[in-house]
């Protein structure tokens, strides 16, 4: 945060160029029309310093993502000035990027893209051991569920990494997937996602090591859809024959798992489909298949190209062939993060021979990037040249199978984001989930990094409260806990932040409807001057169980860990639910942290507050 009344021109070294940022702005006096500032006025006020984000402009869909064999390093990329840009990492917690100004490695404008590249995925070995891009390649434009769809629109071409992936280099030919499968009217058809999986290959009777992918898409009229292909031939094919297996999954049009609402919908359209295999420590090839996936959907009555709803999903099932191919049956799904700008996930395997994982001795992991969409999909008009950037990345997440023993009852026996592992014969069951944690390096880094740690100690509370000691800035990490004595409807239990005289921001949770909800009616002054500051409550439904205790039964702890990292918030809870958005806080005085209970008493555990996060881009000099 800068100085109030500061006019200051501070020149910044980035990657060698000088940029210079005017301020001008006064924090401690309610904010004007942001839009009518001068360009670049609004760079460091909510930019997040632990993030992965281009030094400038708008970030789109991640992608791309792999390990280059040659370095160990793990590339992380992401969708930006019509291409795809990308930063490596030794360590998830900095990142160097691959291009001077965050420059795409590669863009659109060739033979086979002339209009637009999207989201790709890289075999990591590919052609003649060097990493290869299989991305979407699109000719023609628009493309939306829900208007017809211009027959050669997206088709999926190869691209080769050269000079440490600073270059993809498009293959001199047309696209290796020409089109969308023969006859099938489709919604969409992209994002392919490269993948080996043993279980695959033996019920489809491959060789050992096949390289599938997904492209995901739907069908107009029935539904959404991923279709499955499989490289067909040995290495001399160099990927250049493709193989279609049909539809590997698809669901019925504007449906869902659960009207309870664990789960959003599956709506008209898939996109950014992903799909890998986890047991109980991370990523194992051998273990249960999971997959995320993006959704577009829309209240009734459709109105073309504006999708109103977008879900950021994952979903967990078996296997099987049916009618001699392959097809993905959920025995569980929820959302990957519930926040409404959280969308278009993108992991990668990132295995324990990565330098990251070397360096803290992580097991095989599956990592994911999820985007925080900056423009709520381009539906709001964000003052883009004073801010001169838009949307971020959020943390990267370890994904894995998470286990949990509770009580034998109605709350464990639901459709629902979780699944009956085993039933024991002491009235518990076990249930099986999608565990997700912020990866341990960041998480590490952010408590070892600072010395500046805080703590509140804890309490039973039934009414609000300032905290001693609060942040100083708006860059800080905390972990809580709360423990509820019943289940009352009427009760929220939780913290404000980024709280002062003018504003401040509820995270809280509440049985009424089982859900963790960030109340942003008041979280920024600059909503009243800004209509593009929206100021409805995000939310996500979480089920604390009822668990065995030493007097028979208590409700789960809620474990809450809370990362605000300038306009960035990210609620994760329970290591199996996120919600993040942007809280757009002004004041300069708004950074105290307080204690909410409404209508109710509750036990506060200690609460840690490390103060400061990490430098993620120590290359860009300071920003
Ligand atoms: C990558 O290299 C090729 C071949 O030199 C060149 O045509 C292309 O413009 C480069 N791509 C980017 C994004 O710089
Ligand atoms: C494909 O679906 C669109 C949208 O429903 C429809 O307008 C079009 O006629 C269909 N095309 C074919 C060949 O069925
Ligand atoms: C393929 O892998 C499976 C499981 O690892 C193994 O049982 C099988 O023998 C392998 N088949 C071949 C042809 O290598
Ligand atoms: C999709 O389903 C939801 C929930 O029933 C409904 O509100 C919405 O109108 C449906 N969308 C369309 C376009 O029919
Ligand atoms: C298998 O195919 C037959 C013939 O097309 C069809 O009647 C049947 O419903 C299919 N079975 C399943 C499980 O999809
Ligand atoms: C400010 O940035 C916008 C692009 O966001 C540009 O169109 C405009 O010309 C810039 N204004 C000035 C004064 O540089
Ligand atoms: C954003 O920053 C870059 C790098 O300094 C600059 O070239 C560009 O003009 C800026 N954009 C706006 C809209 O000010
Ligand atoms: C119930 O049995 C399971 C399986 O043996 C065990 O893990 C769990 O701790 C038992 N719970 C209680 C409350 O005894
Ligand atoms: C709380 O509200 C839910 C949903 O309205 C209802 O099903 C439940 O019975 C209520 N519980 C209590 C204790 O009133
Ligand atoms: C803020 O200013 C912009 C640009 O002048 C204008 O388009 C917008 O309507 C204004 N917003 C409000 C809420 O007055
Ligand atoms: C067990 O229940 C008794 C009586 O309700 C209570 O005093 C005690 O604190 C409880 N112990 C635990 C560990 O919850
Ligand atoms: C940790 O903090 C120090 C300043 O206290 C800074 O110099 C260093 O670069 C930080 N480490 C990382 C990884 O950002």
């Amino acid at each position: 945060m800068l100085k109030p009344s500061l006019i200051a021109l501070l020149a910044e070294l980035t990657a060698g160029h000088i940029i210079p940022r005017q301020t001008d702005i006064d924090y401690s006096r309610a904010p004007p029309n942001l839009s009518t500032l001068a360009n670049n006025t609004l760079y460091s006020t909510w930019r997040p310093k632990s993030h992965v984000l281009p030094t400038y402009g708008q970030i789109g869909d991640p992608c791309m993502h792999y390990t280059d064999p040659a370095t160990g390093l793990f590339h992380v990329g992401y969708l930006h000035n019509s291409g795809i840009s990308g930063a490596t990492t030794d360590d998830l917690v900095t990142y160097t990027d691959v291009n001077v100004n965050s420059e795409p490695s590669i863009r659109a404008g060739g033979i086979n893209d002339p209009v637009a590249v999207f989201d790709g995925s890289v075999i990591e070995h590919g052609i003649n051991g060097t990493p290869t891009l299989l991305y979407t390649s699109v000719s023609y434009l628009p493309i939306h569920w829900s208007i017809p769809y211009t027959k050669g629109s997206e088709t999926q071409s190869l691209a080769i990494a050269r000079d440490g992936g600073r270059n993809f280099t498009k293959l001199a030919h047309g696209p290796v997937i020409p089109s969308p499968p023969f006859a099938v009217n489709v919604t969409a058809f992209r994002d392919p996602f490269v993948f080996q999986n043993p279980q695959m290959d033996s019920l489809l009777e491959k060789t050992n090591g096949t390289y599938y992918t997904i492209i995901s898409g739907g069908t107009h009229g029935t539904g959404p859809s991923m279709f499955l292909y499989a490289h067909y031939g040995d290495e001399s094919d160099n990927f250049q024959t493709w193989e279609y297996l049909g539809q590997w999954w698809h669901e019925a049009t504007n449906t869902t798992w659960s009207d309870a609402g664990w789960a959003g919908r599956w709506g008209f359209n898939f996109e950014v489909g992903n799909f890998f295999a986890l047991d109980q420590a991370g990523y194992n090839p051998s273990g249960e298949i999971f997959t995320t996936f993006g959704v577009e959907w829309s209240y009734a009555p459709v109105v073309p190209q504006v999708s109103g709803e977008h879900d950021m999903l994952w979903a967990a099932g078996k296997q099987s062939i049916v009618n001699g191919s392959l097809k993905f049956e959920p025995t569980m799904a929820g959302r990957l993060d519930a926040g409404r700008s959280a969308y278009a996930a993108a992991g990668k395997a990132v295995l324990s021979s990565s330098k990251a994982s070397q360096k803290s001795g992580a097991p095989d992991r599956f990592i994911s990037y999820v985007w925080l969409t900056g423009d709520y999909f381009e539906r709001v008009h964000t003052p883009k040249g004073q801010q001169n950037w838009t949307g971020s990345l959020l943390l990267p997440r370890e994904l894995s199978v998470g286990y949990i023993n509770v009580i034998d009852n109605d709350l464990a026996r639901e459709k629902a984001s979780w699944r009956v592992e085993t039933e024991h014969d002491n009235g518990t069951v076990t249930l099986a989930t999608m565990q997700q944690v912020i990866a341990r390096e960041p998480l590490a880094a952010f408590k070892s990094n600072t010395s500046t740690v805080m703590t509140q100690p804890g309490c039973i509370r039934s009414s609000g409260g300032t905290f001693e000691h609060s942040p100083k800035s708006k860059q800080y990490m905390f972990e809580a806990s709360i423990t509820f004595p019943k289940r009352s409807n009427t009760t929220k239990a939780g913290f404000e932040i980024l709280s002062g005289p003018h504003e401040t921001t509820k995270i809280y949770y509440q049985f009424s409807n089982e859900s963790v909800v960030i109340d942003k009616s008041n979280s920024s002054a600059a909503a009243s001057t800004n209509d593009w500051v929206l100021t409805d409550p995000e939310s996500g439904k979480l089920r604390l169980f009822d668990i065995p205790s030493a007097n028979g039964t208590e409700i789960e702890t809620l474990h809450l860990n809370v990362v605000v990292d300038g306009g960035i918030v990210e609620v994760h809870v329970n290591d199996r639910f996120a919600l993040s958005t942007w809280v757009w806080s002004w004041y300069e005085d708004s950074r105290n942290i307080r204690f909410m209970v409404e209508d109710g008493e509750v036990e506060f555990g200690e609460i840690t507050i490390w103060e400061g996060l990490v430098n993620a881009w120590p290359q860009r000099g300071a920003e």
